[in-house]
């Protein structure tokens, strides 16, 4: 069940992470190419069998609390870490230079979105409130500490829900629209709200 859960997860975030680009939108990064994209992804999930997601958090955010918020990093700043961070040191025999230049390219995707990190437990969010970027991309990910299973929404015009498994994390993409103040919410629980304002 947990294992199904995950894979639809990922498939679901495939998808949504491809359409993003179906519009052509003006923050994928300069140069952005699929299949460096693809293999970037596939090292930033599984390399050392954990990937870098396995102590960075599946969105490069610190949504685990073990390895820092690396959005947005260059290689040039991943292969020092690799030589100098004692927790990665393991890779060094492990990851090539093209490797390096793929999992960049994924992280480059990354920082095109503002991220904010919020955890559900017993049905409330920590924290209830949180700040986003006005007429920006943003990726609001949400660790689902509980035994359901959420249906993680926003109301805003154009953001599909996206199911977040229990004890999962998942996150929904989108482009904000003007300063305001939103609300999302797992549809399983519409009691908890998070209160996401845009400024
Ligand atoms: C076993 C856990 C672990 C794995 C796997 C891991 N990291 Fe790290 N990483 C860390 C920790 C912990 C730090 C912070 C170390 C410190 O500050 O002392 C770090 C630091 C970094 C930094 C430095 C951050 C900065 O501000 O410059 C980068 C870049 C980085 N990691 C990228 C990666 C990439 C890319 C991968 C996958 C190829 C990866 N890490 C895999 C745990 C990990």
């Amino acid at each position: 069940m947990r294992r199904s859960n995950r894979l639809a997860h990922l498939a679901l975030a495939w998808v949504l992470t491809l359409s993003a680009f179906a519009g052509a939108q003006a923050e994928v990064p300069d140069g952005f190419d699929p299949e460096l994209w693809r293999e970037g992804y596939r090292v930033f999930t599984e390399i050392g069998g954990m990937g870098c997601a396995g102590c960075h958090g599946r969105y490069g955010a610190n949504e685990l609390g073990v390895g820092p918020v690396i959005r947005g990093v260059d290689a040039v700043r991943i292969e020092g870490a690799v030589a100098g961070m004692q927790a990665m040191v393991f890779l060094q025999a492990l990851i090539t230079p093209a490797e390096i230049d793929a999992v960049a390219h994924y992280l480059a995707y990354l920082g095109t979105m503002e991220p904010a990190v919020v955890t559900m437990r017993r049905g409330e969010f920590e924290p209830a409130e949180v700040t986003l970027p006005a007429g920006a991309p943003v990726q609001l990910i949400l660790n689902n500490q509980d035994r359901g299973d959420c249906t993680w929404s926003v109301t805003a015009e154009g953001v599909d829900p996206v199911v977040v498994g229990s004890r999962t994390i998942g996150a929904v993409d989108w482009t904000t629209a003007a300063a305001g103040t939103l609300e999302a919410f797992c549809a399983e629980a519409p009691d908890g709200r998070l209160t996401v304002v845009l400024e």
